[in-house]
């Protein structure tokens, strides 16, 4: 039997060990260490924004992004039913309502055209999530924002290094959010970080990450916060990443372009759309969607791939399907049609830094054989 191939799998050789040995030999382990605002400093620099708030997860950092905005009881924000679960918890958390759009079926991102019908008098914001490795339109997106005085919420959790146009993702929102877990493009193990330009709103998600203790009287509070903060070995993991961010960035654009050479003449498969007119693909995942012709689904792809020792992901199931949801009387009688079709018959194959050119090609002919 072949080794297995995991979907994921970070590179942890670089300056890793060594600035990690720093925090051990000089006793800075938690949040006041000095690499948590090195890493602040250079990941906001690195998407060409004022402040960075590094915090313990990119779910929460949509937690705090809400809440930092005021956004609450009563409040609408729209945002594609393709997505991860944080984005629509963050919403519901703070007492607001998730309004849902559908997706496009090339590139699996919220269809921009869907938006404007669903703006109310109670809509709030947009949150837009850039999914899988090619970004949101955000053009049309931001001329809504100003057309009816929306705040923008930018999930970038996927996106380091990629651009829209010649803008990096992630600084596009009033506040924009990424997260470090291991399968992203940088990681700190787990982590997240907050970016934007507003300085009060800086303050007030460093206030919101730290208990909202107070300066002048630290026990005593004026509102509730979270302790979101992220150690210094998590940040110095994040600034030894960092360092190889173009590296890396290159080498996934590499391994995207090669599976789609080896997939590209299977028939029945959809593979990720290189580019568009704003963007080229940064195959965070390598996303495939099994035609309509193909007599199986994307669960039963994936058992196969699994006996073939192949990891595997599902494609993220809709918000408005979801059962958490539904009991909390969410989206009833809704129907997206291309995310229900998507959640499916789509799913990632292995995509993570450390994927080798033999590992790419045997996962590419493994794919080949259960096609025919
Ligand atoms: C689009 C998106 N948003 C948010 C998150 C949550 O990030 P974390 O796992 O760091 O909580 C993820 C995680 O993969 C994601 O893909």
């Amino acid at each position: 039997m072949s080794n297995p191939i995991p979907v994921n799998e970070p590179l942890l050789d670089g300056n890793e060990k060594k600035y990690l040995s720093e925090c051990i030999d000089t006793g800075w382990i938690s949040s006041e260490g000095p690499f948590v605002k090195k890493f602040e400093a250079q990941f906001a620099a690195c998407v060409g924004r004022k402040y960075g708030i590094a915090v313990i997860n990119g779910s929460m950092a949509l937690d705090a992004a809400i809440a930092a905005l005021n956004i609450g009881i009563g409040d609408e924000v729209i945002l594609p039913t393709f997505t991860i679960i944080s984005c629509a918890a963050a919403i519901v958390r703070a007492g607001a309502v998730p309004v849902v759009v559908d997706c496009e079926s090339d590139h699996w991102n919220m269809d921009v055209s869907l938006i404007e019908a669903k703006i109310t008098s109670r809509t709030r914001a947009i949150m837009v999530v850039h999914i899988y490795g090619l970004p949101v339109d955000m053009k049309p997106v931001l001329a809504l924002a100003a057309k009816y005085n929306l705040q923008i919420v930018e999930d970038a959790a996927e996106m380091h290094g990629q651009k829209y146009q010649d803008r990096p993702c992630g600084s596009f929102g009033d506040i924009s959010t990424f997260s470090f877990y291991p399968n992203k493009h940088i990681t700190t193990g787990e982590g997240g970080m907050l970016v934007t330009d507003d300085p009060q709103l800086a303050e007030r998600c460093r206030s919101l990450r730290n208990l909202c203790f107070q300066a002048h009287q630290r026990f005593v509070h004026e509102e509730l916060g979270w302790n979101l903060r992220m150690s210094n070995l998590q940040a110095a993991l994040g600034v030894a990443q960092l360092e190889r961010l173009d590296e890396f960035v290159a080498r996934k654009r590499h391994m995207g372009q090669r599976y789609t050479e080896l997939l590209a003449d299977i028939p029945g498969l959809q593979l990720p759309v290189p580019r568009t007119d704003y963007a080229e693909n940064i195959y965070w995942v390598y996303g495939l969607v099994l035609q309509d012709e193909v007599p199986f689904d994307a669960a039963a792809a994936m058992k196969h791939l699994n006996q073939q020792q192949i990891g595997t992901r599902p494609f993220f199931w809709p918000m408005h399907e979801q059962p958490v949801w539904r009991k909390m009387k969410l989206f009833a009688g809704e129907s997206y049609p291309v995310a229900e079709k998507i959640a499916r018959r789509g799913f990632y194959i292995p995509s993570g830094i450390a994927l080798s050119e033999q590992q790419i090609e045997r996962v590419a002919s493994t794919i080949r054989e259960m096609m025919q």
